[in-house]
C-alpha cells in the first residue's frame, strides 16, 4: 500500500480513511507480535497508517491456533489489546484485514470478540486475460498478468492486488483466459513456467493459489501428437507429463480449468465422448499433485438456425451433464455459470445446481459487466447475487443452502485491469462484494455495499447513505432500460454494449425473443420446448404458471401477448414502455446525487464516475428509444400516457 497512491489504487484500503476514522479513537500505539512473520507484517504495515506513535501501547497479538478451522479466524479485543488467532496462516491474514476495516469502519475494537469462517473452500477469480495483454470482456485497462505475449507484470502492483483480492478472501486465481491461445497454452511448458513461478511467489503468502486455464488440444499444440482424443494413451501421457512438470515447478498449484466443446473450443465430444471421459484423464492426471480440475459447463450449440424452435440453449448444459452424475473423477469440480443463458441481467438459476448429488460443482459469477453496462453504466452485481442465492431450489432449499453443500466453490470471472484495479471506482463495489460473498453467502447486498463505501468514502451519512443508495437502485434502473422481463440479449452483437432488439434474432447462437406483432418471448413450459422440466417438481411448477413465475422472468419461460395484464394492473406493452421511461430518470437522478456529493468526494472520485454517468445517460436514452420505438412499431399501440415515442 502506498500512501501517494490515488485514490482509486488504494481501492478499499484508503490511508485517509483510516485516519480519520483513528482520530476519533482512544490514542493507542499498537504492538504487534505474532507467529507468522508475514501476517504480523502486515499487520503492523496497516495499523502504522491508523495510528501515530506516542499512544498509550496496545499489543496485537497474532496466533495460530489449530483447534480453529482451515481459514477461519477468531478477534478478542479488550482495553488491554487484540489477540488475532487463526486456523492457519491463511486465517491469521483474514483476521488482520478484518481488524484493519472494523477500525477503519471506526468500530471499537476494544470489546471485540468475533469469529469469521469461509463457508466454502474454494473462492475463486477467473482472469480472461490473454497473451498480448488484453483482457476478454474486461474494461479495466490491460492485464495486470501478460504483457507482449508473455507473464510481464510489476511486481509492487502485483502485490497490492494480491493484498486487495485477499482482504476479501479470495484464495484461488486463475491468470489466463478460458478461451487458451498459444502464447497461455504454454504455460504448462518449460518455457512458460518459471514466470508462472514468479506469480505464484506474490500470491502465495496472501493465501492464494493459482490455476491455470490449459487448452483441450494441448498435446497436439505442445507436444506435436497427432490427437488429442483423450481415449489415446499418448494423450493421458502428455496430461501425466504436463501435471507434473507444472507441479515441480508450483507445488502448491490448485489446479487446471477448462472450457471444453464450448464455442468452437475443441473437448471430448470432438471425439464423440462424453464429458467425463474428457475431464477424467485430465483429472486423474491431477490427482497425485492434490490438484483440482475445474471443468465448464457452458456447453451449447453455437450452431443454431433460428428457425429451429425446438433446440433451446438454456437446455443444453443440464442436457449434456445430468446424464453423468457420479461418473466424474472425485478432484473434477463442474463449473457452471449461475443462469443457463450467459450472465443476462435476469436469468433463473441453472438447473444443474443441486441436481447432480454425486458430482462436485462450483457456482460461476461474472463481475466484468460484459452484459452489464461494461463498467460505463452503474451496476452492483450484489443485488443480483443475492437474488440468485434467494432462489429456491426445492420447496425447502434455496440456493444459498446449497453453498458449502452440493456447491463447493464459488467463482467471478475478473473485473480487473491495470486501469486503477476496475476502471470505474464504484465498479471497485463488486469485486469487493464478490470476495464478501463468496466467503458467507449470507451477507444481504444491503451489508457488503455499505462494508465498502463505508472504507472507500468512509462513515460520514452524508456520503456513505446515498452512495449505497445509488448502488443498491442500480442493478434495477440497469434492468428497467434493458431487455424487459428476463428475455435477455437485445444488445448490441460481438460488444455486448447498447439496444439493437434483433441483433441477435436471426443468429447462430440460440438467442431469441421470437417478437411478432400479437406477442413476445419463448414457451420453456412443458408444453413449449420442455425446459422447465429440468427443475426440481416445485420450482418447475413455479415457473411453469404465468400466475407463479416471478414477474421479472416471465417472457424468459412464457410467450405472451402484449396486453397480457402483469401484477401491477398493466399490459406487458406498457409495462415496457414505462420501465424503458423510468430507467432513464434512474440514472438521471443518479447523476443529480453524484453532483450534489461533489463538494465531499475526491476530485478524482468524482470525475472517474461523472464521466461515465454521463456515458450510462446516454446509453440509457438509446435503449429506452430503441426498445420503445421497436414495439411501438411492432404493436402500432401508443404509449398510455402520451410520452415521446419515435415512429
Ligand atoms: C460469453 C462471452 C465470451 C466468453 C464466454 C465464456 O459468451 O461473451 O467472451 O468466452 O462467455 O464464458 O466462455
Amino acid at each position: 500500500m502506498n500512501n501517494n497512491a490515488s485514490f482509486g489504487y488504494n481501492a478499499w484500503f484508503q490511508p485517509e480513511v483510516a485516519k480519520l476514522a483513528a482520530k476519533k479513537l482512544p490514542k493507542i500505539s499498537p504492538e504487534v507480535v505474532g507467529e507468522d512473520a508475514f501476517a504480523a507484517q502486515e499487520c503492523r504495515d496497516l495499523l502504522n497508517q491508523i495510528f501515530e506513535p506516542g499512544g498509550k501501547k496496545f499489543p496485537v497479538s497474532l496466533d495460530i491456533n489449530n483447534h480453529l478451522p482451515a481459514e477461519s479466524f477468531s478477534l478478542m479485543g479488550s482495553t488491554n489489546g487484540v489477540k488475532i488467532e487463526g486456523g492457519d496462516a491463511n486465517g491469521l491474514l483474514y483476521g488482520v484485514y478484518n481488524l484493519f476495516f472494523r477500525l477503519t469502519r471506526g468500530e471499537d475494537i476494544t470489546a471485540l470478540n468475533i469469529t469469521g469462517k469461509p463457508a466454502v473452500r474454494m473462492r475463486m477469480l477467473n482472469h480472461w486475460d490473454n497473451g498480448d495483454g488484453s483482457v476478454e470482456r474486461g474494461y479495466s485497462g490491460k492485464s495486470l498478468f501478460w504483457k507482449d505475449g508473455k507473464i510481464g507484470y510489476d511486481l509492487a502492483l502485483l502485490k497490492d492486488y494480491a493484498r486487495l483480492l485477499a482482504s476479501v478472501g479470495i484464495n484461488q486465481i486463475s491468470v489466463n483466459n478460458v478461451n487458451v491461445r498459444l502464447a497461455t497454452a504454454k504455460l504448462l511448458t518449460e518455457e512458460g513456467l518459471p514466470d508462472l513461478v514468479k506469480v505464484a511467489e506474490v500470491f502465495r503468502p496472501f493465501g492464494i493459489r493459482l490455476i491455470i486455464s490449459v487448452h483441450f488440444d494441448s498435446p497436439v499444440w505442445l507436444d506435436g501428437l497427432k490427437t488429442s482424443d483423450p481415449a489415446d494413451p499418448k494423450v493421458a501421457e502428455f496430461w501425466k507429463e504436463a501435471a507434473a512438470r507444472v507441479y515441480k515447478h508450483i507445488p502448491d498449484l490448485a489446479g487446471f480449468l477448462v472450457k471444453a466443446d464450448s464455442e468452437f473450443q475443441s473437448g471430448p465430444n470432438s471425439f464423440g465422448h462424453t464429458q467425463d471421459v474428457g475431464a477424467n484423464v485430465i483429472a486423474r492426471a491431477l490427482q497425485p499433485f492434490g490438484g483440482t480440475l475445474y471443468w465448464r459447463c457452458f456447453i451449447y450449440n453455437c450452431l443454431q438456425d433460428w428457425r429451429d424452435t425446438v433446440t433451446d440453449r438454456p437446455k443444453a448444459a443440464y442436457d449434456t451433464f445430468f446424464p453423468l452424475d457420479g461418473k466424474f473423477e472425485q478432484n473434477v469440480i463442474l463449473q457452471v455459470k449461475h443462469g443457463p443463458s450467459d450472465f443476462q441481467v435476469r436469468e433463473p438459476n441453472s438447473p444443474l445446481f443441486g441436481a447432480m448429488p454425486k458430482t462436485c460443482q462450483a457456482l460461476e459469477f461474472q463481475i466484468t459487466q460484459e452484459y452489464t453496462g461494461q463498467q460505463k453504466d452503474l451496476y452492483a452485481w450484489a443485488v443480483q447475487w443475492q437474488e440468485i442465492f434467494e432462489q429456491p431450489f426445492n420447496e425447502s432449499r434455496i440456493l444459498r443452502d446449497l453453498i458449502g453443500q452440493e456447491v463447493k466453490a464459488v467463482v467471478a470471472v475478473s473485473n480487473t485491469g491495470d486501469d486503477n484495479w476496475c476502471g470505474n471506482l464504484m465498479a471497485q463495489a463488486n469485486l469487493y462484494a464478490f470476495g464478501r460473498m463468496a466467503w458467507d453467502a449470507g451477507l444481504t447486498a444491503g451489508q457488503v455495499t455499505k462494508e465498502w463505501a463505508a472504507l472507500t468514502f468512509g462513515t460520514a451519512p452524508a456520503i456513505l447513505d446515498p452512495i449505497v443508495d445509488m448502488l443498491l437502485a442500480s442493478r434495477h434502473v440497469y434492468e428497467k432500460y434493458n431487455a424487459p422481463l428476463g428475455i435477455g440479449w437485445m444488445v448490441n452483437i460481438n460488444h455486448h454494449y447498447g439496444p439493437s432488439v434483433d441483433g441477435y434474432e436471426y443468429m447462430k447462437w440460440g438467442t431469441y425473443h421470437r417478437a411478432n406483432t400479437k406477442a413476445i418471448g419463448v414457451d420453456r413450459t412443458r408444453k413449449g420446448t420442455g425446459y422447465t422440466g429440468q427443475y426440481q417438481p416445485y420450482v418447475r411448477d413455479l415457473y411453469e404458471n404465468p400466475d407463479t413465475c416471478p414477474e421479472a422472468m416471465l417472457l424468459f419461460f412464457h410467450r405472451l401477448p402484449y396486453d397480457y395484464v402483469l401484477k401491477s394492473g398493466k399490459t406487458l406493452l406498457q409495462h415496457i414502455y414505462d420501465t424503458h421511461f423510468e430507467g432513464v430518470e434512474g440514472v438521471e437522478a443518479f447523476i443529480q446525487t453524484w453532483d450534489s456529493l461533489k463538494a465531499l468526494l475526491p476530485v478524482e472520485a468524482y470525475e472517474n464516475v461523472s464521466v461515465r454517468f454521463n456515458m450510462q445517460l446516454q446509453n440509457a436514452k438509446e435503449w429506452r428509444d430503441v426498445v420503445n420505438t421497436y414495439f411501438y412499431r411492432k404493436t402500432g399501440i401508443a404509449d398510455a400516457k402520451g410520452r415521446k415515442i419515435y415512429e
